[in-house]
């Protein structure tokens, strides 16, 4: 029976939350279908609660969840740490505005500035409005530092690479590189020039005193899990130090101990000037941050960049708790990726359209030859989740608490889904599409 009474929520709430006596939520979907814009396809499934690694739906159904929310639900579902300070705060306050001080602010903001090495933090809503955040930040950093610019140009220039994905607010979706996501929207903000990925060469001829930053994704998440390498992000690095410009690491996806570190960048000597985060950061809750140094810092003062909701007490209390459980989780992400990478390995000799597997931790691509929407139909069929990013690369993106008897579950799961997989829609994928390597799918575009 359903838990939700229509005497509790009102008649218009309920009217959509009824099941129907094969457990389908048909009334929630049709609302969807006919009030919500259509901006994704989704499967006809109504997904009613979680609990750790498995989220259950309406007809009881259970899956073990391998997508984590892509890449937000690092402790999995229900935590009961979450549940119990989101239970208590929101009973204190969940919101008062950034114009006052609340508890938790500060410490998260001190936590964020001890695992990063970064000394400053904004809080923001989402991914996109941190990385809006940063880019205007290294526009005021560009601005202040103009006159010193030996061409004399204004240091305006945004460099960021092909094959990105940072958001869909102008800001961000101006410095991402997949054209479909760009173009229709087109004018974008001015100024922006892409670079090949991981090259140098490339990086060199378009760096110049006009630029205020480099955005890179330390591993591109929605581009199909690729790396920067660390030759690129030393010279990236050494370039943007030169040249008095910011190095911009968006960890919105790999960042917060996805990899087993707490940034993805501290397998690198040096450090970024900005860090963004947001994701896991507050469990499943919308919380973003962007991470400065003490020199970006120092351009900013009261009334140059704000929001509404960034910040409030109950959010930035759940987020520490956050951190203080993914604190302990670091050698599971890594012990687990181990396991991971491994058993994926075992597919990939089995299956001979298995390319490639990249990534570490909790964070994996498995590259196919054919395109990968039927392996992730058929793997929501058998209950497991997983998704497909740019067309050919699944996407493997577990809870940090997995255990290996989850990891041996997904294995088997993925085995059965990549050889049931029905090889009629294969054969017709494969013969109308070929692989685009990740530098061929994103030409330079320029939108100076
Ligand atoms: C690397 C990266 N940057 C930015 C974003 C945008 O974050 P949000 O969806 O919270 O706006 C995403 C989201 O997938 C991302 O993966």
């Amino acid at each position: 029976m359903s838990k939700f009474k229509k005497n509790r929520l009102g008649p218009s709430i309920s009217r959509g939350l009824r099941r129907r006596k094969d457990g389908k939520f048909a009334g929630a979907i049709a609302a969807a279908d006919q009030y919500l814009l259509p901006t994704y396809k989704r499967p006809p499934v109504v997904f009613t609660h979680g609990r750790g690694a498995y989220v259950f739906d309406s007809t009881g159904k259970k899956y073990l969840d391998f997508l984590g929310g892509i890449a937000v639900n690092a402790l999995g579902h229900a935590h009961p740490r979450i549940v119990r300070t989101i239970r208590r705060e929101s009973a204190h306050a969940i919101h008062f505005s950034n114009l006052f001080h609340n508890k938790f602010q500060g410490p998260l903001a001190r936590k964020l500035a001890e695992w990063s090495g970064l000394s400053r933090v904004f809080f923001a809503n989402s991914g996109t409005e941190a990385i809006d955040g940063a880019l205007k930040l290294a526009r005021l950093c560009g601005r202040a530092t103009a006159g010193s610019a030996s061409s004399g140009n204004p240091k305006t220039r945004i460099l960021a690479l092909q094959n990105s994905f940072h958001g869909r607010t102008f800001g961000a979706v101006s410095v991402t590189a997949t054209e479909k996501y760009r173009l229709p929207f087109a004018p974008l903000v001015p100024g922006v020039e892409f670079v090949a990925f991981n090259d140098i060469a490339d990086l060199e001829r378009k760096f110049d005193d006009t630029v205020c930053a480099v955005i890179l994704e330390t591993i591109q998440g929605e581009g199909g899990i690729y790396p920067v390498t660390e030759k690129f992000w030393a010279r990236a690095r050494s370039l943007a130090t030169e040249h008095g410009a910011l190095l911009i690491a968006d960890e919105i996806q790999c960042g917060l101990g996805r990899t087993g570190r707490y940034f993805a960048y501290q397998k690198f000597s040096s450090k970024p000037d900005i860090a963004v985060v947001a994701k896991p950061l507050a469990a499943g809750l919308p919380l973003g941050a962007i991470l400065t140094n003490e020199t970006v810092a120092s351009r900013v003062s009261p009334g140059v960049h704000g929001t509404t909701f960034g910040g409030g007490p109950m959010i930035c209390a759940a987020a520490l708790e956050t951190l203080e459980i993914i604190e302990d989780l670091l050698e599971n992400v890594r012990a687990r990726g181990e396991e991971l990478r491994a058993g994926l390995q075992k597919l990939q000799s089995e299956f001979d359209f298995i390319k490639e597997i990249r990534g570490e931790g909790c964070m994996f691509g498995v590259e196919l030859s054919v395109e990968g929407g039927a392996f992730v139909a058929e793997a929501l069929k058998q209950g497991l989740l997983i998704n497909c990013t740019h067309d050919f690369t699944i996407r493997v993106l577990p809870p940090f608490l997995i255990g290996k008897a989850q990891v041996r579950e997904f294995l088997n799961l993925f085995g059965n889904v990549l050889s049931q997989t029905p090889r009629v829609a294969l054969a017709t994928e494969t013969s109308e599409k070929k692989v685009p390597s990740p530098v061929a799918r994103s030409a330079a575009s320029v939108s100076r």
